[in-house]
């Protein structure tokens, strides 16, 4: 970083995205589309299934190649009972076979199992932390390629401590040593999007708790720096994340946009409908290797009026 100039802008808009298979880096004539929806906290309650399929209907009127989701997609397996994951996750599998296209989920860390239950869960329970999203969604970090961009999904969720809290942000060693694998079978000029839940460069918290405020282990990944290096002389074009229901878009050196995109329960199915942020999603446009983005506010409206 400390090469680097950190520029930042706020932005109310816009995303991109595209590429050719590997062997072809930003060979394309080809654009398409796709959806960043991060933050949907799916659960029984607060009317969440009606606002969550409003989303999936507009996401099908969009008609985009796929969609990517960013975690936080149920409400919650962290501090729950199994029973009440089990409905939550059930709930969330049937609703998303609505998308018309693809989904390509990130974990969240409200998707991982009995970190916050009390008392303090059996570790070996077979759906213990990440294993619950494992054995029921897929896996928790991978990489994909779409028309010669190269997509890859991290989990950036660790077990925190009594001093550090529930969770932290951090990417564990093997997701590094797989990041730097992964990287070799990638030419330098492709177009490269990042997904992680928690992120890797926000403002937020220096807004919301000012400058001076140091203890971000639980809203940003701790180990940035080294998740970060591989990409140093890659074409890092995009890094979307979530969790802090926040829509920013931090452009660095216009080289690489760091964007938090919304949430689609906007403040946990709260939200006023006077807010400036309102439950939605990112759309990405992608033409060559260059991208536009846009969030689009689906409608979901709670009747609720800022105090
Ligand atoms: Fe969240």
């Amino acid at each position: 970083m400390k090469t680097f100039l950190w520029i930042f802008s706020l932005l109310l808009g816009a995303v991109a995205c595209t590429t050719a298979p590997k062997d072809q880096p930003g060979d394309t004539d080809d654009s398409f589309s796709f959806v960043f929806m991060t933050d949907i906290h799916l659960k029984p309650e607060l009317g969440a299934p009606e606002g969550f399929q409003m989303a999936i209907d507009s996401v099908n009127a969009i008609h985009p190649d796929f969609v990517i989701t960013g975690g936080d997609l149920v409400d919650d397996a962290l501090y729950a009972t199994h029973g009440r994951a089990d409905t939550l996750y059930n709930l969330y599998k049937k609703m998303a076979k609505g998308f018309d296209m693809p989904v390509h989920n990130t974990m969240g860390n409200h998707e991982i199992y009995g970190y916050g239950v009390k008392p303090a869960l059996d570790q070996n329970h077979p759906e213990y932390g990440e294993k619950m999203f494992e054995k029921r969604i897929g896996k928790r970090y991978y990489s994909f390629d779409h028309k010669g961009w190269h997509f890859m999904i991290l989990d950036g969720i660790e077990k925190g401590d009594v001093n550090l809290g529930t969770y932290i942000g951090k990417v564990d060693d093997q997701q590094l040593q797989w990041i730097k694998k992964d990287l070799e079978d990638v030419y330098p000029q492709t177009p490269i999007v990042v997904v992680t839940h928690i992120p890797l460069v926000s403002i937020m918290p220096q807004i919301t708790r000012g400058p001076l405020y140091g203890d971000n282990h639980g809203s940003l990944i701790t180990n940035q720096q080294e998740v970060l290096a591989p990409f140093r002389f890659m074409n890092l074009k995009l890094v979307l994340q979530g969790h802090l229901h926040a829509l920013e878009d931090n452009n660095l050196m216009g080289r690489t946009h760091f964007i938090t995109g919304g949430a689609v329960c906007g403040k946990w199915w709260k939200t006023p409908d006077d807010s400036p942020l309102q439950e939605g999603f990112l759309k990405i446009d992608i033409k060559g290797d260059d991208f536009t983005w846009s969030y689009v506010d689906y409608g979901w409206e709670t009747g609720i009026v800022s105090p």
